[in-house]
């Protein structure tokens, strides 16, 4: 069943039921200020950082679902509804919600009365733009009251849902014409305030939530609002809000519109007061000053578009296929900039007060967007690379406000040094920019630890060739990519976490991914001591990545598959001995990606036990047999349910893993499959199973093993988004950027003619044609560069002008 439409000319999902199956979400904001905007306009806004800059409140657990946002109430007569349905529930006799790139309109209809919301952050303001055109389609004159409402939160989330003997006290506001200042704490130590402003006169306000509401009201039936008349209060602790009240007339056919803008605000510590404990408005006015007319909102809106045409421009697929053109040119990048922005913080299924920038995520996260915006992932590798710690280990993760480790989790993820070094090479492919390594970085974010990012990443290799087990394989530590592969944990404290418990260093757990992720991202570390002169080095570290290929070959290897890892005792996990998780999906793909097992023929035995143990009609599953009960000696993956999770559930992420693995050895079919079998937009006809949105990747499916096989959970943020991107892109569609130019090196289904990409590539142009005329799935036989036929497939920078011409025969 679908619950809307893809709207491909104007970018946008157009969801056609405020009912979908659960609140399915846009993300406003590209640079420092963003909203999580549902289809019934519920989430909230912050600033850069979702726990200690946060705007708005929102609960999780609230009841009914998706409760809290910027909600705008019209009362017509005696009906009160609102243009995306929540949260009074009237309803609609028309619903619409556009989501777009970076910003949604949702569109409602009421007894001849049109009310539209659109919603976006600018690009360079911190605030949030929400205009709303009111529509009289009706033959009578209307007379309405229309009421804003925002609920604030008192900046620290997580204080702000805590710590209520303080916070009921704390709450405080000032109100000047039709402007609603929300300043708790600036008194002391904040030289922050929020405003929310709307552009004309208004008829009253209300800023104390129990007030607006009644007291035991809620937002659903809110007196104010049902009485027709603001009571112009003032929070003095409590819980303020923001509200508006404005009365307006409708000629029949008549049109209007009016302007709110939420706004972060920010004085030197010298300049917060205007008179005592009165904040100066100057940041305000400033800000609020650019979106106080409709032309104003238009022009501010239209940058926001033209930037998106730009970012989409940079890599563009004309094929045969719709729905893969719509998933390469649009939301598969959209989602990019999304999980770039946002790491692990803030989602509908990420509170945005637990984890914060992931080392590993951001690092992978890079992958899928080095090439929209390459200047912002040269400073994200640089604020990653500042957290590592001397002996190249890593803080797990840091906040993205103070860019300083969480002390929290600490380190001790022993797969996370070697994403340093894959985000790193990914990015000196697109841009061919070796100047980052000279950058100085700290080490634990201490200036007088700093060293160039080159000694960075060899400090990452390094951490690997020093932290080895029995079998020469690395040692796990906490856990590696799956974080719930807690060998070293034995955890028997109910609310332990899996993740901190026991000993990182010490133990001898391995982990046959590690292994595989060495051999991969080591060649290519390889590759740049070699680029930059450093041969000697470039062949001592090819001398360890043999290494640690013989010790897969030898101890990884169980005769059909990679083993998963080896346990504290030193038993194999993922092995045909063992009772359930005999066999696991990440092993497979990384040791594959990194070319092990590709001449002596394990690459494709693995693969074929992939298909035959672990995949299923909605994807290929983690493990296999769910674990059943709870592995004292496995950590927090046998703690789930099973098929749920890191429990033999889809884990998508780990999918475009094997669709990659495929594409390494020619099967171009099999890695098609692969790929569409978890993405969204195929899944579109679905919707009342997976249930999340259409248009971006969820963390996971449900497995075969759980009662709700093919329900997604956890969209939005997950490294599926860069990972799916880097395969489709690069392994698939096959345009890799190398250290020595662009490379075309497609492996497609053979029922492929033809398809065409426009790729933007260090100040050129490619336009580059794939022809397919005898229906092989890789390999390129012909390939000219501006009508000149060429050896080998890699295009040469130096050829060809701005625009560059290219046709490529596979065969
Ligand atoms: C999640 C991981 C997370 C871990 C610790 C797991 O269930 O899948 O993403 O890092 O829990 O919170
Ligand atoms: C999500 C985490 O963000 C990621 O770092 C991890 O690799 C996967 N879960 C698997 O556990």
């Amino acid at each position: 069943m679908k619950f809307g439409h893809f709207d491909d000319e104007a970018r946008e999902y157009v969801i056609e039921t405020p009912r979908t199956p659960l609140p399915w979400i846009n993300y406003l904001g590209c640079n420092d200020f963003f909203g999580l905007f549902s289809n019934t306009a519920g989430g909230y806004d912050f600033y850069k950082d979702a726990k200690l800059m946060r705007l708005t409140r929102y609960r999780y657990n609230n009841v009914p679902y998706d409760t809290g946002g910027r909600y705008y109430y019209i009362k017509d007569g005696d009906t009160v509804w609102n243009p995306g349905w929540q949260p009074v529930q009237t309803e609609l006799d028309f619903y619409e919600c556009r989501h777009g790139m970076g910003y949604s309109v949702i569109t409602g209809k009421k007894n001849g009365l049109s009310a539209s919301l659109l919603a976006f952050v600018p690009l360079n303001d911190t605030c949030e733009v929400n205009s709303i055109t009111l529509n009289n389609e009706s033959s009578d004159t209307k007379t309405i009251d229309l009421f804003s409402f925002i609920e604030f939160c008192l900046w620290n989330a997580e204080d702000d849902c805590t710590n209520f003997q303080r916070n009921f006290s704390t709450g405080e506001v000032e109100v000047i014409g039709s402007r609603i200042y929300h300043k708790t704490e600036y008194r002391e130590r904040r030289n922050h305030y929020a405003v929310y402003a709307c552009n004309r006169d208004i008829d009253g306000f209300d800023t104390d939530r129990a007030s607006f509401t009644g007291f035991y009201n809620g937002l659903h039936n809110p007196e104010v609002v049902f009485n027709g008349e603001s009571k112009n209060t003032e929070a003095h602790g409590w819980s303020p809000i923001g509200s508006h009240h404005l009365k307006l007339s409708l000629a029949p056919g008549e049109e209007t519109k009016v302007v709110f803008v939420l706004a972060y605000c920010e004085n030197p510590v010298e300049k917060k007061f205007e008179a005592p404990n009165v904040i100066n408005k100057e940041p305000a006015n400033s800000i609020l000053s650019k979106f106080m007319t409709d032309e104003q909102v238009d022009a501010a809106f239209n940058e926001l578009k033209d930037y998106w045409n730009s970012l989409l421009s940079v890599y563009n697929l004309e094929s045969s296929s719709a729905k893969l053109n719509r998933c390469v040119n649009i939301w598969n990048q959209y989602q990019c900039m999304v999980t770039f922005n946002m790491s692990r913080s803030a989602s509908y299924f990420e509170s945005g007060m637990g984890r914060g920038m992931g080392f590993r995520d951001s690092s992978q996260d890079l992958l899928g967007f080095v090439h929209l915006i390459p200047a912002r992932a040269r400073e994200r590798i640089l604020d990653i690379a500042n957290t590592q710690f001397p002996d190249g280990s890593a803080y797990h993760q840091y906040q993205p406000l103070t860019k300083t480790g969480n002390l929290g989790v600490g380190s001790g993820f022993n797969d996370d040094p070697m994403w340093l070094i894959a985000g790193t090479a990914a990015y000196i492919r697109e841009t061919g920019d070796f100047t980052i390594l000279d950058e100085m970085c700290d080490f634990d974010n201490k200036k007088e630890l700093a060293a160039p990012l080159m000694e960075h990443l060899r400090r990452s290799f390094n951490y690997i060739v020093t932290h080895k087990g029995p079998h020469d394989l690395p040692l796990i530590g906490r856990a590696d990519w799956n974080d719930c592969l807690n060998l070293n944990c034995f955890s028997e404290t109910p609310g332990e976490s899996f993740q901190t418990t026991g000993p990182s260093e010490g133990p001898v757990a391995e982990s046959v991914f590690i292994a595989g992720l060495f051999v991969k991202y080591g060649k290519e570390y390889a590759d740049l001591c070699k680029h930059i002169g450093l041969d000697d080095e470039a062949a001592k570290c090819l001398e360890e990545v043999a290494k640690m290929e013989k010790a897969i070959e030898k101890d990884g290897w169980d005769g059909e598959w990679f083993i998963r890892a080896y346990d504290a005792n030193s038993n194999p996990v993922g092995s045909h001995e063992c009772e359930e998780g005999k066999i696991f999906i990440e092993p497979q793909g990384m040791c594959i990606m990194g070319g092990v097992g590709i001449e002596n023929g394990m690459a494709t035995k693995a693969l074929e036990s992939v298909e035959k143990h672990l995949d299923s009609q909605y994807g290929i599953m983690l493990n296999q047999p769910a674990y059943t009960k709870y592995y004292l000696n496995l950590g927090e993956i046998s703690s789930y349910p099973p098929g749920y999770k890191e429990n033999a559930g889809i884990f998508c992420h780990n999918n475009p893993w094997i669709a990659c693995a495929e594409t390494e050895v020619g099967h171009g079919d099999r890695a098609f499959e692969v790929y569409k079998k978890t993405n969204p937009i195929f899944l579109e006809d679905i919707g009342e199973i997976h249930r999340t949105e259409p248009y971006v990747y969820c963390q996971m499916v449900a497995g075969k093993d759980a009662p709700t096989f093919g329900e997604g959970k956890n969209s939005w943020l997950t490294g599926t988004a860069a990972w799916t991107f880097t395969t489709v892109s690069q392994y698939i569609l096959g345009i890799k950027p190398d250290l020595d130019g662009l490379r075309v090196d497609p492996c497609v289904p053979s029922d492929v003619d033809s398809y065409r990409i426009t790729r933007k590539f260090r100040g050129k142009t490619y336009n580059i044609i794939v022809q397919n005329p005898n229906h092989v799935q890789k390999g390129v036989s012909e390939m000219t560069v501006d009508g000149t036929p060429v050896s080998g497939n890699l295009i040469d920078p130096e050829l060809g002008g701005d625009s560059v011409e290219v046709t490529v025969v596979m065969g």
